[in-house]
């Protein structure tokens, strides 16, 4: 039987910095149960100023691709809503630093949070027409809203990077989709703004219709129902959203009220990694994906998938792919629990600086500390050009004291 395109290799990359949520809480005089319980957030991850959206894509790209021949990779596409700059592509700093070859095209792509999906389409299709090539798909953001903002909880960061090919290891995607698109104004952000606008209540009301409406889409193009899946992943804006899809799901295909035990059988592993990682906009849905993959203790080999990517302003679209066989022995499951574990934790002053930190704009030679605990960083700038380098040995700050001593 043919196999359809689909994900060969997966890696997740989260800054080595995190914030307890209950901590935040406290410190802006709210209900620690709110962030914990109203939102399902635990922590967040918070960059340092010597990491972005590029030095994160690049920390998970060079784990997708341990062991892949690069020269048959066709193009590197870059997701991003956090972008670094209006005319060069993100991809192409990540393809120098991960020493891609010349031939690999490289670009960024943009619909918010959705995005990632788009390139993930377009990789599709350019595998099922030439099944010797491999796309790899980089989804990289921070999430910001501002101090003191209601947003503020439903901060994160992190990158995916996913692995597409003819010959897919981890999951085959079904050729079927729905989508939705509307001109609606619940997230945004000018170019001359750091944090995203939002119309919070209205974001959550229009991710629900995009929901119905790309699943009306998705069920007429394939015929299969919600009882056609085991599993269920969603854009994480915060993980309690997710509940709140999944619930409409069920309400609109006449499933009736799910119980707790369907939510933790049909959801709950998706949402681990981010409950403590927080919001990655464009990476999260795959996030949630790694997580599902990662942390299900069921047998997920030839289990149906159904996905729903949402990204504001707004398209979305609901689609799904089949578990493969040997799904488990792809997975980084230590690496990944090690990034999650090892995080140093921030008090809130130390992540305030960490937020407030700004690259100079007039040009001026600028030169960051070492604070990652990546492979990659953010050295400066010179001449208005960002300047990034592979970590050396010498020049990782070696414990916690040494991270944070000079923020
Ligand atoms: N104990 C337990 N639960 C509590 C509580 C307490 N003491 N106090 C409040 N809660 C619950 C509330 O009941 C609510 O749950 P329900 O929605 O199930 O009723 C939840 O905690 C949040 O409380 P509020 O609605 O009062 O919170 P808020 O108005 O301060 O902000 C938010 C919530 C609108 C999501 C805000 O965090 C925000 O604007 N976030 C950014 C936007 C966003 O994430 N939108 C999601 C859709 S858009 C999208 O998906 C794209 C994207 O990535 C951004």
């Amino acid at each position: 039987m043919k196999m359809n395109a689909g994900i060969e290799s997966l890696a997740f990359y989260t800054p080595g910095f995190s914030l307890g949520l209950e901590e935040l809480a406290r410190h802006r005089r709210q209900d620690p149960r709110k962030f914990v319980e109203g939102l399902g957030q635990h922590r967040m991850s918070v960059p340092p100023p010597d990491e972005d959206v590029v030095t994160m894509a690049a920390n998970a790209a060079v784990r997708a691709l341990d062991g892949v021949d690069t020269a048959s990779l066709d193009s590197i596409i870059f997701a991003t809503e956090s972008g670094i700059d209006q005319s060069k592509a993100a991809a192409i700093y990540v393809h120098q630093l991960i020493g891609l070859p010349t031939t690999c095209k490289a670009f960024e792509i943009k619909q918010a949070c959705c995005g990632s999906t788009a390139a993930l389409q377009m990789a599709q299709a350019l595998v099922t027409l030439r099944p010797d090539r491999r796309v790899l798909i980089v989804a990289s953001d921070v999430a910001r809203y501002g101090l003191g903002t209601p947003g503020e909880p439903t901060q994160g960061a992190g990158a995916m990077a996913i692995l597409v090919s003819a010959t897919p290891k981890l999951l085959s995607f079904d050729p079927e989709s729905g989508s939705y698109t509307e001109d609606v104004m619940d997230f945004w952000r000018p170019n001359y703004m750091d944090e995203a606008l939002v119309d919070g209540k209205y974001s959550i009301k229009i991710y629900l219709k995009a929901l119905s409406e790309s699943w009306k889409g998705y069920h007429a193009d394939s015929g299969r129902a919600f009882a056609d899946f085991t599993r269920f992943c969603y854009h994480l804006p915060f993980t309690r959203m997710a509940e709140k899809a999944h619930r409409h799901l069920a309400r609109i295909t006449g499933q009736g009220d799910l119980t707790e035990a369907d939510l933790e059988t049909h959801l709950r592993p998706s949402l681990r990694y981010n409950q403590v990682t927080g919001n990655s906009y464009t990476a999260s849905l795959y996030v949630g994906l790694t997580s599902l993959l990662e942390t299900d203790p069921a047998d997920l080999s030839g289990q149906r998938i159904g996905l729903f990517s949402y990204g504001s302003g707004c398209m979305a679209s609901y689609f799904s792919g089949v578990v493969l066989k040997d799904y488990r022995n792809q997975l980084r499951i230590d690496e990944h629990r090690r990034m999650l574990d090892d995080r140093i934790e921030l008090t809130v002053p130390e992540y305030e600086r960490f937020y407030e930190h700004r690259l100079p704009v007039t040009g001026e030679d600028y030169a960051t500390t070492v604070h990652t605990r990546g492979r990659f960083r953010l050295a400066g700038i010179h001449d208005h050009k960002r300047i990034y380098e592979q970590v050396t040995a010498t020049a990782v700050p070696v414990t916690p004291e040494a991270a944070l001593s000079s923020v």
